[in-house]
């Protein structure tokens, strides 16, 4: 790739594959690229079929898919299990004992797990779960470290067919109890504690906190990770350590059906309520799979490190199933990347030779405030391919990221997707699409994506539109867990049998996809999506709050701020105690990654003559501003005219 960005004008900086890399790659070329996605638009099950097939399946699908819009099967017949895959399929080669997961604890403890032993892992926790009673479709909360067991309690629950449900290790127990209702799992896998920064976090008292109301929960297994005191209920709390002890290291893999459920992952919507996005599993995997192999070019003897946590879809997709599908190497970090110095990740990826780094903007946009050096005390030449998620890149990020930690030789793959994909859809392939920062670039094989205006067009170049999906593709979510309706209107309801992916986004005259961000209330907060209803019934269930409205205004290093604005009940009054309780109370409520930035007071909210809070009129009160557009329908102008006077008394 080119050294030389400075010289070149901003619009037109392009980063063209370096030859070496193009030669050594799967997808070399454009031409390669624009051939092979042709084709697989032409005749996507033929792509997808050949694919699945690299997979092994007990019993071979009949039909590669059954469409009735907005229902997806993929491999009708077919009978597969994941777990095998990513396991037990590579003891029968040469990666027997290669290293599976390089893991390395907050405190500084490695370990290392060949796929043999994780095969031996992962069959004697399966026992466990079968000894206490978790048969197949049944739903297991997962409330985890970023530890090898938060991997192995994903790969028993596939062995056996149970539903695995992760939630974020930040998230707090209200969140559990929330996703335990919804779910009705009735076993939990947690730990003692996990280390972040240097303090522990208890999860397994926040566990206890969510069970109080939650007695349908009659199994909880803990894994001893921090060793700190901690209270086991008897008869329903058990150690992970004692109990694998108990049982056989071999465990079957059962066949179960290409759409057996694989997992539930909750995530925010534009309503209150988190959606538990379903997904199945051969097409789950078959699209995992194939988007690691094409997108990061894996290898054998790469070295491939996703700093995602486990508990988003970053971390099912791309530390789990996806690379380990493939027989990666993966590196798994357990803890905050400042800790206990700035240079945490550059450190690791000298000492373990890191090929291949996937993080998020957000990320480094922290790393640059950090300082640059931080990055220079460290030898990072052994990386080839960086990779980019969750959120937009911005243009400069992207050039630091390129030249401080890439050394300007390591293609950047920004990599466009959701929770309802399950697997990548605009990327670059990092040996063949020449990159511009701050766009994903292209879709990948067998994506019809596009973007269509209010009448279902396709819209022109550099016209913005709503991002949408015109086909089905075998990664894609089936369901959202116990709401079939709002599965319907949420995704399929805008466009007839076209998938709404609920981002803005323009192309330019490459066909490029620039993403231009968020259509519904959802705030991208350091990568992570959170409703703005989730927040404000956060804030509504305080006492001394009336009503209240959360909006994003852009933030440096978050991507996006969370402003609160908050009416309170008679007789109350606005005080810094009382801003700082309202945080906490959010805190408590969702987790600490919801705590809104910034609490304003207002003495009423600017609605709609129907009643709806016109968010749009608040974020440009708090991005400073004027209000622009049209206020027709707002019920009281003066409301408007008075939050707008008083925003700089309450800053
Ligand atoms: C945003 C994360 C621009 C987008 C895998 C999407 C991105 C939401 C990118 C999904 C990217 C993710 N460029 N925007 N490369 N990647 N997004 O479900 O708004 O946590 O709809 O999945 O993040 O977030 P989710």
């Amino acid at each position: 790739m080119s050294n030389d960005f400075t010289s070149v004008l901003v619009e037109n900086r392009v980063f063209k594959p370096s030859p070496e890399f193009s030669k050594k790659a799967r997808i070399s070329s454009m031409a390669q690229y624009k051939k092979l996605y042709a084709e697989s638009i032409k005749t996507p099950d033929k792509f997808w079929a050949r694919e699945a097939s690299e997979l092994t399946w007990q019993t071979k699908w009949k039909k590669v898919l059954d469409w009735k819009a907005p229902f997806a099967k993929w491999f009708v017949g077919g009978k597969i299990n994941v777990s095998e895959n990513c396991v037990d399929r590579h003891l029968l080669t040469h990666r027997k004992n290669k290293a599976a997961i390089i893991w390395e604890g907050e405190p500084g403890e490695q370990r290392t797990l060949t796929y043999q032993q994780l095969h031996t892992e992962v069959c004697r926790f399966a026992n466990v779960l079968k000894a206490h009673g978790v048969k197949s479709k049944d739903r297991v909360l997962i409330y985890m470290p970023m530890v090898p067991e938060a991997a192995i309690a994903m790969l028993a629950c596939a062995r056996i067919g149970a539903v695995h449900n992760v939630v974020f290790g930040g998230f707090s127990s209200t969140s559990i109890k929330d996703r335990l209702d919804d779910s009705q799992a009735k076993v939990v896998i947690t730990a003692d504690g996990g280390y972040r920064r240097g303090s522990v976090v208890p999860l397994k008292k926040n566990v206890d906190e969510a069970l109080k109301d939650t007695p349908d929960v009659k199994c909880v297994l803990v894994l001893k990770r921090t060793g700190q005191e901690t209270e086991m209920k008897e008869g329903r709390d058990f150690w992970w350590g004692d109990e694998v002890k108990k049982v056989k290291t071999t465990c079957p893999a059962k066949a179960f059906d290409s759409e057996h459920p694989l997992f539930l992952l909750y995530t925010s919507g534009s309503t209150g309520k988190p959606k538990g996005i379903l997904h199945t599993s051969g097409g789950y995997l078959t699209g995992t799979y194939c988007t690691s192999k094409y997108v990061f070019d894996l290898r054998d003897d790469d070295i491939y490190w996703c700093t995602a946590d486990v508990g988003w879809i970053t971390g099912h997709s791309y530390i789990v199933y996806g690379p380990l599908a493939n027989g990666a190497t993966i590196v798994m970090y357990e803890g905050a990347p400042n800790f206990p110095e700035p240079d945490r990740f550059w450190d690791i990826i000298e000492r373990l030779k890191v090929t291949i780094l996937y993080t998020a903007p957000t990320a480094i946009r922290a790393f640059i405030k950090w300082g640059d050096e931080w990055v220079k005390k460290h030898d990072l030449s052994s990386l080839r391919l960086l990779g980019s998620v969750g959120e937009p890149i911005n243009p400069e990020a992207w050039m630091w990221y390129h030249k401080m930690i890439g050394g300007g030789r390591c293609p950047i793959v920004d990599t466009f997707w959701q929770t309802e994909t399950g697997a990548i859809m605009i990327s670059p392939l990092p040996g063949a699409t020449p990159c511009k920062p701050g766009t994903a670039t292209l879709p990948f094989f067998g994506i019809d994506a596009a973007i269509l205006d209010e009448d279902g067009k396709e819209v022109k170049a550099n016209e913005g539109g709503k991002l949408v999906v015109r086909k089905p593709w075998p990664s894609m979510l089936r369901n959202i867990y116990g709401d079939t309706e709002r599965y319907k209107s949420a995704y399929w309801g805008t466009y007839k049998g076209i998938y709404l992916a609920g981002d803005g986004a323009r192309r330019d005259k490459d066909g490029n996809f620039w993403i231009v961000g968020r259509l519904d209330d959802v705030l991208n907060v350091s990568g992570h999506r959170l409703g703005t209803a989730e927040v404000e019934s956060a804030l509504v269930s305080h006492p001394a709050v009336a009503e209240a409205a959360v909006v994003g205004r852009p933030d440096e290093i978050k991507g996006q701020a969370v402003v609160a604005f908050v009416t309170l009940k008679e007789g109350q009054t606005a005080s810094p105690e009382l801003t700082k309780a309202l945080k906490n109370h959010v805190g408590s409520a969702i987790g600490a990654i919801a705590k809104p930035d910034d609490i304003r007071y207002a003495a009423a909210l600017p609605k709609t003559r129907s009643g709806k809070i016109m968010r749009r009129l608040l974020k440009e009160i708090c991005s400073g501003g004027k209000i622009k557009g049209d206020t027709t329908t707002l019920e009281d102008l003066n409301v408007v005219a008075a939050l707008s006077a008083g925003t700089k008394d309450d800053d």
